[in-house]
Order: C-alpha cells, then structure tokens, then sequence
C-alpha cells in the first residue's frame, strides 16, 4: 500500500467508505457494518524541492502530515511538498478525511522507512482524524486502512473482522447535492443524547439491533431483509435529527426507483446516501442519475 520510489517520493493511499448500517451509534458502544470503496486517495511527499515553504501548516493534508510526524514520533519532514490525488467526492460522508489520514501516515511512514501493520495505521490515523473531527470512533480509519466489508465495534477494545457477503452488495451512492460537517453533526447529537440519555439510548439500541439483523442478512444473501433493515435505520437516523429534506427525499426517490432499502450514510446534515439495488446496481445509479443525483456503484 505505500511505497518510496526511486524519485525521492514516498506514496501511500487509503480508502473511501460507506457505513452500510450503524453511523453514530457507534460513537454510543454500538456495532456498525462499514464497507471500502474503490475510490480513495493517494498523498505522495514529493523530496527535495529547494523553494518549498517554511511555516506553519496551513492546508489540510499539511496538518495532516505535521499530526503524522507526531503520532509516529518521527521530525516533521522538511522541504517536502504534499501532493494529493484521488477520485473520493470531499466533505459528502464517504470517508476522506480518514483516507486522507490513513494515506499521509501509509507515505510517512514510507518515508522513513517503517512499515506498520495496517491496524497500527489505522490506529495512527485516527489520531489524525481528531484534527478534523472531534471525537471519531475509528470506524472510517480501520475501514480505510482495511477495506472490505467490516464488523467494527469502536470498544475499548477495538474490534473490527470480515462480514462474509456470499455475492458482492449492489450498493449505490448518491450525493444529496450538499457538503456536510462530521464534527458538528457527531457533537450536535451528543449533547442531544447527553440532555435526554432515556430518549436516545433506546434508538442507538434499537440502531445496534438493527446492525446484527443487517449482518445476518448479508450472510444469508438476503436482500429484501437487508433492504427493509437500511430504510429503518434511515428512519431512526432522522429521528436522531441527522437527516436533511434533501437525503429523506433521495431516500424516497431511491425506493420510488425500485431499491430494496435505502440510507443516508456517514455523519448526515448533507452528504450521501446509499440504496440496494434489486438488479444491477448500474442500472439503479443511472434512474438516480436521470433524477437529478449524482450516483454511482459502490464497487
Ligand atoms: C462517520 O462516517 C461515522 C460516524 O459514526 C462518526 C464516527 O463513527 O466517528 C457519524
């Protein structure tokens, strides 16, 4: 995944992500299912550039790299420039701030020549991940540090392991046409939690119930389950209040176009959605497309 090349360059990349059931609960003690995109982020440290400036960092992957050093106990790497390159929509719940990280720590570390596991990565970039977004559960790390389709538990301990899906699932991604804030949606409904806790911990329960149904659902190849479970816990993210009319109404349109379920997915407030598709995700993805929503297969 990382690597220095001869150029003085060293490179590494991380993965985008949908969280299929579970967002925000997470952060509470409940499972969630991720799964890694194709899409993601490469950040490569281009070496040896004379009139590179000096300072403090300013741009994102430079705090992000400055945060890297740290983490890693290694100096802050001088008169490198911090290239960024991927094919992930920013700021839309599809994980790049994490890919970001989990991309600057793989490059770093290339840089210096360590290679650590990519649990350590992910451990790594989580810490990053706080620069951006006060208090993650680490479930975008470890999904863009791993990939795949995940269990994850945010713990003390950390627990994440393969959920085993007998055919790939025809996810498809759909923007809502607006950017969203992690933190602020993550904080905004921990004070909401922390101020009615008898109202929210049933939902992040029921949430949590929802996640094991899920898993069992995709073990079984059960597709109307699975979707029946997605659009219920899109409802009881929106009786969290981290929904918007735009994803309630991608939501409908998504169902109306024949997905078996559908879900806003990542932190909410704006961002992305995913549906299930009952064919050919493709198929489904250019209905959404024609709608007015930028959409494409998961895979
Ligand atoms: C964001 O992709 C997922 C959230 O559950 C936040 C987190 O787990 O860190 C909303």
């Amino acid at each position: 995944m990382s690597s220095p090349a001869a150029s003085g360059a060293a490179s590494g990349s991380g993965t985008g992500k949908v969280i299929v059931l579970g967002e925000h609960a997470v952060v509470h003690g409940e499972p969630a299912i991720v799964l890694g995109l194709s899409r993601g982020v490469r950040v490569t440290l281009v070496s040896a550039v004379p009139e590179s400036p000096g300072g403090q960092p300013e741009s994102a992957p430079e705090r992000a790299l400055a945060k890297a050093a740290q983490v890693l106990g290694v100096p802050a790497p001088k008169g490198v420039v911090v290239r960024v390159e991927g094919d992930l929509p920013v700021a839309v719940g599809l994980g790049s701030s994490a890919a970001l990280s989990v991309a600057t720590v793989r490059a770093l570390a290339a840089h210096v020549g360590l290679s650590p596991s990519d649990d350590d990565v992910a451990g790594f970039a989580n810490e990053i991940e706080r620069l951006f977004h006060g208090t993650p559960s680490g479930v975008d790390a470890t999904a863009a540090a791993h990939g795949g389709l995940r269990w994850f538990e945010a713990g003390p301990p950390r627990r994440h392991e393969p959920v085993a899906a007998p055919a790939p699932l025809p996810l498809v991604v759909a923007l809502s046409g607006s950017r969203h804030d992690t933190g602020r949606s993550v904080l905004g409904l921990r004070d909401r939690a922390r101020a009615a806790r008898e109202i929210y911990a049933p939902v992040f329960s029921a949430i949590g119930a929802l996640v094991r149904a899920g898993r069992t659902a995709i073990e079984a190849g059960d597709a109307p389950r699975l979707g029946e479970i997605l659009t219920m816990n899109h409802g009881l993210l929106r009786a969290c209040g981290v929904s918007t009319p735009e994803l309630d109404r991608l939501v409908d349109v998504a169902l109306r176009e024949g997905a078996l379920g559908a879900k806003l997915t990542g932190a909410g407030g704006g961002g992305a959605a995913i549906a299930l598709a009952s064919g050919e995700p493709g198929e489904l993805a250019e209905r959404l497309s024609r709608s007015g929503w930028e959409s494409f297969p998961v895979a």
